[in-house]
């Protein structure tokens, strides 16, 4: 792979910043090592001391002055060693990446942590694109993604979908207007990578199948796009055996794949890892050194302490019991649906994820129903066009979420978006 030229010019412009490095060497540091280099403050001088957190079956995770003061550090960009390992390990586990014994210089598997998969899927859109650039996605998609997508003025072209996932036989026919060997003349313009959210998809809940995930991968590699793999829904599958990932089958190095704890473990810690070839971690290593320096260090101690006490199996265990809690609220919400909204509109069971997209029959335009109407009668839903490039296309769509409602608020929602649908029609 020329990683090379997947970079914008200030990613490639990127340097190891020197104060960075010193911190670096400083966490390694025996303690006869005399710091007089860094910056840092001292940690004796911060008010919290210790602290005592307690987790479920009534646990704890103890935080004495020592890590205390350790995680209310600076840490280095790339994420502390001893949850970097753990998460290694994971990826090893779950995945079993092909590139994970490839020589450095030849894609081989590397992890930074981000403050959440957001801050890593945005280092890794600015890494890529520049004004121009022709990018591949799957509308409708996460909303944060087209925010963070559109300002960079790449052309983003969208690939037809069904709920399972992206269409092969259409990424071919809009491939076909490029030969493969256009990937080596810039002038060419060929697509830079194709984004999609590969497991209950924001805000469809829909899955691409593995069939599928294979046939995009072999035209990857004959058009030499990279795959973004932004999996946050990863961990909140309803079926089992969980679906092989593109890193599993990432023979080339092409895969830049995009993990979140936030719906897992926690939202408000920020914490998400990026993994991909060592080449491209380490250019969104050096971004973070001079934008966020490095993720919490507190957020990330928290965390190691919380997987190391676990272990891999009690992290398995636990996010077992958080999918059996969303697969119910699923139920509830999919019960709702049947007995309200039979007649008047359609949808699809999602199979991973948080949400539902339901599209309403004989209503061009959901906007003003939901965000007026709906509103008014107290229920609070996403109209579909916030999902696409064009938000001021109409669309029939809306996603309800069933994370945060009861089974009985979702009932009393969909009774009164039924009276407003037939009210409208
Ligand atoms: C598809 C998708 N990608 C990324 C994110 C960002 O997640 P994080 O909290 O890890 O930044 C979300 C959040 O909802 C999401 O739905």
């Amino acid at each position: 792979m020329n990683y090379a030229r997947f970079l914008t010019a200030t990613s490639a412009a990127r340097k190891a910043c020197v104060i960075r490095v010193v911190a670096g060497i400083m966490e390694k540091a025996p303690k006869s090592l005399i710091p007089l280099a860094t910056g840092a403050p001292n940690p004796n001088t911060f008010p919290f001391k210790t602290a005592v957190i307690t987790i479920e079956d009534g646990e704890t995770i103890q935080l004495n002055e020592q890590m205390m003061k350790r995680a209310l550090q600076y840490s280095q960009s790339a994420g502390i060693p001893e949850l970097l390992s753990w998460l290694k390990q994971l990826q090893v586990n779950l995945h079993n990446p092909p590139t994970i014994h490839y020589p450095s210089s030849e894609g081989q598997m590397d992890i930074c942590v981000t403050s959440g998969s957001q801050e890593g899927l945005c280092k890794v859109f600015e890494m890529i694109i520049n004004p121009g650039d022709n990018i591949l996605v799957n509308e409708p998609i996460y909303s944060g993604t087209i925010h963070a997508l559109q300002p960079l003025g790449c052309n983003i072209i969208n690939v037809a979908s069904d709920e399972y996932g992206i269409i092969p036989n259409s990424l071919r026919e809009i491939l076909s207007k490029w030969k493969p060997e256009d990937s080596k003349n810039p002038e060419k313009n060929t697509p830079k990578f194709l984004y999609t959210v590969p497991n209950g998809n924001n805000p469809t809940g829909h899955s691409l199948t593995s069939n599928r995930k294979k046939e995009i991968y072999e035209l990857a590699r004959k058009y030499d796009f990279l795959i973004v793999e932004d999996d946050p829904y990863y961990f909140l599958q309803f079926n089992k055996p969980w679906e092989p990932t593109f890193l599993s089958i990432d023979v080339d190095g092409r895969v830049i794949r995009a993990d979140s704890f936030s719906k897992v473990l926690s939202s408000g810690l920020r914490i998400g890892f990026i993994t991909g070839p060592k080449f491209l971690i380490e250019r969104l290593v050096l971004h973070t050194q001079v934008s966020t320096m490095h993720p919490s260090t507190f957020s990330q101690v928290l965390v190691s302490q919380l997987l190391h006490q676990w272990g891999q199996e009690g992290f398995l265990t636990h996010v077992e019991r958080v999918t059996d809690f969303y697969r119910k609220q699923k139920d509830a919400l999919l019960a709702a649906a049947d007995k309200w909204l039979h007649g008047l509109a359609e949808w699809h069971v999602p199979t991973a994820g948080l949400f539902l997209w339901i599209k309403i029959k004989g209503i061009d335009d959901v906007r003003k129903l939901t965000e007026e109407k709906a509103l008014k009668k107290e229920v609070l839903l996403v109209p579909g066009c916030g999902f696409y490039v064009d938000d001021s296309a109409p669309s029939p769509y809306f996603r309800a979420s069933f994370s945060l409602a009861s089974p009985e608020q979702m009932d009393v929602a969909f009774q009164r978006l039924a009276q407003l649908i037939k009210e409208s029609l």
